[in-house]
């Protein structure tokens, strides 16, 4: 019998999207509120690139760093758009930000290292961590107080051991967009323990209702701390093109790549010079995405608020709704077991709030289309009507 030494848990994501779609391949009729991705057809300028390049024959090996093209694209969108001061040598492309945050993982983690991440967090965080053989060590936050993590709350979690905070803003489950003061006194934080700020801001784009998205990159002072994970997979709708990029010190941007060399070798040229054109034209696409993603989270809330009351709170970016199982009047709050038996017996897909370090929430994904939003909804509420699972 062969051994496997993956040991690690599937995303919970990926696997209540895989089993959805398994479900919808046998012809059934399935609400799929699990992906994380806007469903909207990439660009055509960015298609249109994609092909220009094929025919140009880019079709080679790209440079393992990524395209000079697009490290200096990305580094010029970072800065024109979140007031950063990066040069192209100070970004990496990488096969999304999925494996940005491995490869800086990786780096930046050895045995017995500690990294904090703050509860609810995103579900690869504590995986990501453990492949690089530290472990995760959980800063709880709470609803009342916005889901937020303060400094006190980072420095009761610090130990000897702690090396890097990995920060996700605007954050996945809960819609939380940080200012500048919180992010401030977070990064003063690491800096008073030495630590290594990774910061995850791949939902930069979709911050809705005139908000303002500040970069924890975007603080001169800590700059060689701090190491940016982007991505063109959300605001750019883009996520089967996996380009996202690692944006920090150049040293550390290096290591990265001897990684990249041994492993993926870079993310497809192909992909590479579609991200390019994208980034040429991110103020167009990334104003469309973001609008039509802030319209069908209004209409997934308003189909929330009809069916089960007022109780579920709009987010301010992202692309989830996080709703207690309790506010939605269900009376067992186990969530994994919930949404296991919502996709079996109703053919509804959400994420249970456990993989997220929140138990008792269950996600809500508002990528799809208005009207697919609400006969959800709707399912859900005639399921919980009809099964009398509700208090
Ligand atoms: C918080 C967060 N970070 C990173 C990623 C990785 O995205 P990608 O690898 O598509 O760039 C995701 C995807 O769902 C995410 O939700």
């Amino acid at each position: 019998m062969l051994k496997s030494y993956i040991e690690i848990p599937p995303s919970a994501t990926l696997r209540m999207n895989t089993l959805a779609l398994a479900k919808k391949q046998r012809g059934e009729r399935v609400y799929n509120l699990s992906a994380g991705e806007p469903f909207l057809p990439t660009d055509s300028g960015v298609i249109e690139a994609a092909c220009r390049a094929m025919r140009a024959g880019q079709t080679h090996y790209p440079p393992v760093l990524g395209l000079p093209e697009l490290r200096r694209a990305a580094a010029e969108w970072m800065n024109s758009t979140y007031a950063t001061a990066y040069a192209p040598d100070e970004v990496i492309a990488t096969c999304g930000g999925k494996f940005g945050l491995y490869a800086l993982c990786r780096a930046l983690l050895g045995p017995g290292d500690e990294a904090l991440i703050i509860a609810p967090y995103w579900v690869s965080y504590p995986s990501l961590i453990q492949l690089a053989g530290a472990s995760a060590v959980t800063v709880a936050t709470a609803p009342e107080r916005g889901w937020k993590a303060s400094r006190q709350d980072l420095e009761q979690a610090i130990t000897p051991r702690t090396r890097v905070i990995i920060f996700n803003n605007a954050a996945n489950p809960t819609g939380v967009v940080y200012h500048r003061e919180e992010i401030g006194a977070l990064l003063e934080c690491a800096a008073a323990h030495d630590l290594a700020v990774v910061s995850d801001e791949v939902y930069s784009g979709l911050v809705y209702d005139g908000r303002i998205f500040v970069s924890a990159g975007s603080f001169p002072e800590h700059h060689g701390r701090v190491f940016v994970v982007q991505s063109v997979s959300k605001h750019f709708a883009m996520t089967g093109w996996r380009v996202g990029f690692v944006l920090g010190d150049k040293g550390i941007i290096e290591s990265l790549g001897v990684l990249q060399s041994q492993s993926t070798t870079g993310t497809a040229s192909i992909s590479q010079w579609a991200a390019t054109a994208a980034l040429a034209m991110a103020p167009a696409i990334m104003s469309e995405v973001s609008q039509k993603m802030s319209e069908r989270r209004d209409a997934l809330h308003s189909a929330l608020q009809s069916t089960f009351g007022g109780f579920v709170a709009k987010p301010a970016s992202g692309l989830y709704t996080l709703a207690a199982l309790a506010d939605l009047g269900v009376k067992d709050t186990a969530s994994t077991a919930f949404c296991e038996r919502l996709l079996e017996q109703a053919n509804i897909a959400l994420v249970p709030g456990a993989p997220f370090g929140q138990e008792g929430y269950v996600r809500f994904s508002f990528g799809e289309d208005s009207a697919e939003l609400c006969a959800a909804v709707r399912a859900l509420g005639e399921y919980l009507k009809k099964t009398r699972l509700l208090v």
